[in-house]
């Protein structure tokens, strides 16, 4: 279905609320990932440069309808240099707002409305504004105050970024360049169900790693040692089995595994084969012939999508090695202009800014729940709102 998108000629002198996902990592009032904010960027500049009073809402974390210093946006504010209003329902401002003025305000999960897309805060929320704009995709498989019931009071629209979203994502799922293979990696099984089952009838490889792949060894009756895995997913995971030969799409499991004894940064990196994890081994990354098989796979591939990492990334370049060597292989096809990359989630894309190649990708998503539902092909209330 269309979606309305914001039109910048009309938007002169009229009071924007504009709704944008700066929900980032900010440690001890430092921001450590600003990727979401600066892709936020390209709808605020139209908006102001076309002379908006731009007002921005946005949530962090989950304070659960109470006010936490801990969550507040303003760290965003002086990171993008702007004034702060330290209330969402607060509207004294506004009339001394000029044109290509923007302001951020705190965040709205200070009040339990927001999640509960209650309809009196949304309507105070909308109240001294012209027009909304939606540009925080990766929240929008929430139905919020900020993000659904909104739109029932304000001319509403989505922004260069969702559009964008919508536009690069769907372009992947719709008309890929076969030979198209995903990677899927992350903890859990149980919170991929619905992406894998999506990805096996469209692509033509789905390769599983991480601790995710790990319960696909166990379903497949490998052992698993002492380590992460979901036990109760292996009839799930040999559903999704069944599901991917029924496509012809063929699943690939980790062949052998990154080994500690203690599940712990620090612990003896050993190589495992998949079917000879010892009892005391602890699963910690992908093993050397998964990475050379990853590789490989790579090769021919015209179009990869990828959600999840495969060990501890975060840990760096010991327990990381699967997911960076993957990043690697991927921003070097990408370039010579042999793969169409499309890669989102916030570890994700976290280990591609560890190594510096998140800039040669083809897309990257600021999404996570929000990328895997759309993948799944689910309705997103927030975009579903914006529909012509
Ligand atoms: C995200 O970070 O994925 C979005 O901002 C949604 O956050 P939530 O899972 O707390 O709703």
């Amino acid at each position: 279905m269309p979606i309305r998108k914001v039109d910048y000629n009309s938007v002169h002198g009229k009071y924007v609320l504009l709704r944008d996902d700066f929900n980032v990592q900010i440690e001890n009032g430092k921001i450590t990932d600003t990727f979401r904010i600066d892709a936020s960027q390209s709808t605020i500049k139209h908006l102001i440069s076309n002379g908006a009073r731009v007002v921005i809402c946005a949530h962090l974390g989950r304070p659960k309808g109470k006010r936490d210093e801990a969550f507040s946006l303003r760290p965003i504010a002086e990171y993008m240099n702007i004034p702060f209003v330290d209330d969402c329902l607060r509207k004294d401002f506004l009339s001394n707002m000029k044109n290509g003025d923007v302001v951020l305000m705190e965040n709205l999960r200070f009040y339990i409305g927001e999640e509960e897309n209650d309809d009196s805060f949304a309507r105070e929320l909308a109240n001294g504004f012209d027009i909304y704009v939606n540009d925080a995709f990766a929240v929008s498989h929430r139905a919020a105050a900020s993000l659904v019931g909104v739109t029932k009071y304000l001319p509403s629209f989505a922004g260069d970024l969702l559009v964008g979203e919508i536009e690069n994502i769907s372009r992947v799922l719709e008309k890929p360049e076969h030979p198209l293979v995903a990677f899927v990696g992350g903890a859990k099984v149980s919170s991929k169900i619905g992406v894998l089952k999506k990805l096996v009838t469209i692509a033509d490889r789905v390769v599983v790693g991480g601790a995710l792949g790990t319960t696909f060894n166990f379903a497949m009756g490998q052992p698993v040692g002492n380590s992460l895995y979901e036990p109760t997913m292996a009839d799930t995971a040999l559903e999704i089995m069944n599901i991917a030969r029924e496509h012809n799409c063929e699943i690939l499991l980790p062949l052998d595994k990154g080994v500690g004894k203690v599940f712990d940064k620090n612990a003896k990196r050993e190589n495992r084969d998949a079917d000879e994890v010892k009892d005391d081994d602890v699963i910690i990354d992908d093993g050397d012939k998964t990475i050379a098989r990853n590789s490989e796979l790579l090769k021919d591939a015209k179009t990869v999508i990828w959600n999840g990492t495969f060990g501890m990334a975060e840990w760096g370049a010991v327990w990381g090695r699967a997911s960076f060597a993957l990043a690697r292989d991927l921003a070097h096809y990408t370039k010579m202009g042999k793969i169409k990359s499309i890669v989102g989630g916030g570890e994700t894309v976290a280990a591609l800014d560890a190594i510096d190649v998140h800039g040669d990708m083809t897309y990257v998503s600021t999404g996570g729940g929000a990328f895997l539902e759309f993948i799944e092909g689910k309705e997103l209330p927030g975009i579903k709102a914006l529909e012509v």
